[in-house]
């Protein structure tokens, strides 16, 4: 039995370690030199980094076990290997002593590392159900319920402040303009049927003056029957309010170089010329001395002519004149 005769003869303990020794050679080198006395103290430290420090090796022990006695008694042998992956590197054998006589069983070596973490076991079976759990947080709002029937209607509430005023809407706005367009051409036709219509009724023997347009139909009538023909004609004898009316209806006078009808009649009153309309005249251009209302040897006279000068006379209604009528 060596000095530390603790080990049983023809044991062997076989020391895997991690080493961290990049130079398989330097781990043979440090360990052959070993005696049996560092060998049994490294055995003996194995837990104790110091100790593999203090042998240069830089070495974790992750096994210690024992196995059944080969080679000769109290020969001790420590190899470490390298991790599993790598067990086919070399090994550091220290020497180990000379053979000695079996020794004594030796106590139990200080209690390994941790081993490695084992593989996961099977998942058990499931336990009990647990006790409730407390009341969990308030959920989301559910839906909407059914709808009540509606109530009464409220109160009028007071007026909203007025809002700004809006922009107009793209669409009305469209509408508008082609509204406006189409108007637009509508009345450029009717414009162009009114010049038509208007150069067709004054030719040959219309004239316009300001909204009136006179017109003579050429032929001569008595007072009634000339009335009757502007009459029919949704007119009426010419009813000259000023001095440029007069006029155009002296130029119709004179292109036909006839004495034409005038409307205004003193029949209801002698003496008081009126309109159609009963009113009487505000515009008047007697010839000098008339309405004398007296023809040589006739009776009174009661309507009224119209000279080529323009100047008024009265004369009976029987007589014959130029019918001009107005529109
Ligand atoms: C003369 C008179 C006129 C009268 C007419 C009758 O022209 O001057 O006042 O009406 O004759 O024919
Ligand atoms: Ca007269």
């Amino acid at each position: 039995m060596d000095e530390m005769g603790e080990k049983a003869p023809g044991e062997r303990r076989e020391i895997q370690v991690h080493q961290d020794l990049q130079d398989k050679q330097e781990c043979q080198d440090q360990l052959a030199p070993l005696g049996r006395k560092e060998t049994m103290a490294l055995l003996g430290n194995l837990d104790q980094r110091e100790t593999l420090d203090h042998l240069g090796l830089q070495v974790s022990l992750v096994q210690l076990e024992e196995r059944a006695p080969q080679g000769g008694r109290g020969a001790w042998d420590l190899q470490a290997h390298e991790a599993p992956k790598e067990n086919l590197g070399p090994k550091c054998v220290p020497s180990a002593g000379g053979v000695g006589a079996p020794g004594m069983q030796g106590s139990p070596g200080p209690t390994g590392l941790k081993g490695e973490r084992g593989a996961p076991g099977q998942p058990g079976a499931p336990g009990p159900a647990g006790l409730a759990g407390p009341a969990g947080a308030v959920g989301p709002q559910g839906p909407s319920g059914a709808r009540e029937p509606p109530g009464l209607k409220g109160d009028r509430g007071t007026p909203g402040e007025k809002g700004a005023k809006g922009e107009t809407s793209v669409p009305e706005a469209a509408t508008l303009r082609q509204r406006m367009t189409n108007l637009e051409r509508v009345v450029q036709r009717l414009r162009n049927t009114v010049s038509q219509y208007r150069k067709a009724v004054l030719f040959p023997d219309g004239l316009a003056v300001g909204e009136k347009i006179f017109k003579t139909s050429g032929a001569v009538k008595s007072y009634s029957d000339a009335r009757q023909v502007c009459r029919e004609a949704e007119g009426q004898l010419p009813s000259p309010r000023s001095a440029a009316e007069n006029e155009a209806v002296t130029q119709l006078v004179r292109a036909r170089n006839k004495h034409a009808y005038l409307s205004m009649n003193d029949i209801s009153r002698e003496g008081r010329f009126t309109y159609p309309t009963g009113q009487s005249l505000v515009y008047s251009n007697w010839a000098p001395g008339e309405p004398n209302n007296r023809a040589k040897d006739k009776g009174p006279e009661n309507c009224l002519e119209i000279y080529s000068n323009g100047n008024w006379n009265d004369i009976e209604c029987t007589e014959e004149r130029l019918v001009i009528c107005e529109f």
